[in-house]
């Protein structure tokens, strides 16, 4: 263990680079990330690894990633606070799903909800590899020893594996592993689609009016919240069974403006729905514009980037390392 780790408990979190991120992304973990970097060692990684899952243009994949850790900073993220670092870059990732892919049972990863879903999306692609994901995904945290893990609501089930399998091997060969816990934000962790609100906000939707960017136009972001569909009725009241359109719009709300479900209710009392998904629009703009600003600036400046990632990558390898010889030393490897 680092000695940082000795006296603060560890965050752990990573986004895929496979398209640009959403708000639903924002809300439901980007934004949650800077509030952590003072009172917790945290290590945030850039999981280009797990895009291979589905078919990526090499071109695009390469500036995403640059985009992805851009965002972070552009977010509030401090480098010498937080540990950045690209997946690949740590090639502990790699050989530690291996081995946890030999205490991963196939009616374990069966089971996991995004596997359907993505089978279903990408039928001419159901590698193993979106197979045994979440066994990566429990190599990201593991080697990290990590304490908390900030996600939204979809990536819980894969959270719940990743405790399974650390539980199992620490049974199996002593306390190797720290178990995480999931780290879930109040009213952000489930944005959901703003045509379709019975589905995520997904950043590989084909209908561009169901997600908004986190760097999109402020004139586009307006748009798609005025066209956000509702449902029957006219009252701004949280209902996500009957009135699942605008219990999302007061969600999106409640967390973009930090306030909570009622206040919103309340706030919106003699509103009608129009009123208030202009409101909804202004202050996801407000919320978002510094970010994007900021990110501008970030990506005219790809050295500095790069000198993130290589600072990154060292202190990211050498957290994984003493993971990785342990678990070696545990299962019987010679080291
Ligand atoms: P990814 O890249 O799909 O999403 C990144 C983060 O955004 C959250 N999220 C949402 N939150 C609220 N509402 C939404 N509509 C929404 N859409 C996405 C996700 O829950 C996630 O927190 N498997 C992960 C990446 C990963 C990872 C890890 C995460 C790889 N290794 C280790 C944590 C720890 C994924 O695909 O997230």
């Amino acid at each position: 263990m680092t000695e940082e780790k000795v006296n603060k408990k560890r965050i752990y979190s990573a986004i895929q680079p496979s398209g640009q991120l959403t708000l639903g992304n924002y809300l439901g973990a980007l934004r949650n990330f800077p509030k952590l970097q003072s009172d917790y060692d945290c290590v945030y990684c850039i999981a280009n690894m797990h895009s291979l899952t589905v078919r990526q243009e090499p071109a695009e994949l390469k500036e995403r990633i640059y985009s992805l850790l851009a965002l972070y900073l552009a977010c509030g993220l401090d480098p010498q606070k937080n540990v950045l670092y690209l997946q690949s870059h740590v090639h502990e990732h790699a050989e530690l799903a291996w081995i946890l892919n030999c205490y991963t049972y196939n009616g374990e990863l069966s089971r996991m909800t995004q596997f359907k879903d993505k089978s279903s999306k990408h039928a001419d692609n159901i590698n193993a590899g979106l197979f045994t994901y979440p066994v990566l995904m429990a190599a990201d945290i593991l080697l990290y020893q990590s304490d908390f893990v900030p996600i939204g609501q979809d990536q819980k089930q894969h959270l719940e594996l990743s405790r399974d399998i650390a539980d199992r091997f620490n049974r199996l060969y002593g306390k190797t592993f720290v178990i995480p816990n999931p780290l879930l934000s109040r009213q952000g962790a489930k944005i959901m689609s703003l045509q379709d609100p019975d589905k995520k906000m997904s950043k590989s939707d084909t209908n561009t009016s169901n997600f908004v960017l986190i760097v999109e136009d402020p004139s586009s972001i307006i748009k798609k919240f005025k066209k956000a569909v509702t449902d029957s009725g006219s009252e701004v009241r949280y209902d996500e069974e009957n009135k699942p359109g605008i219990s999302n719009l007061i969600n999106i709300y409640a967390a973009v403006t930090d306030k909570n479900v009622i206040e919103v209710e309340h706030e919106f009392e003699n509103a009608r729905y129009g009123e208030f998904k202009a409101a909804v629009g202004e202050a996801v703009v407000s919320a978002l514009t510094p970010v994007r600003e900021r990110y501008a600036q970030l990506m005219q400046d790809k050295g500095y980037l790069d000198e993130v990632l290589k600072d990154g990558r060292m202190k990211a390898s050498e957290i994984a390392s003493v993971t990785l010889k342990d678990v070696y030393e545990k299962v019987g490897f010679v080291v």
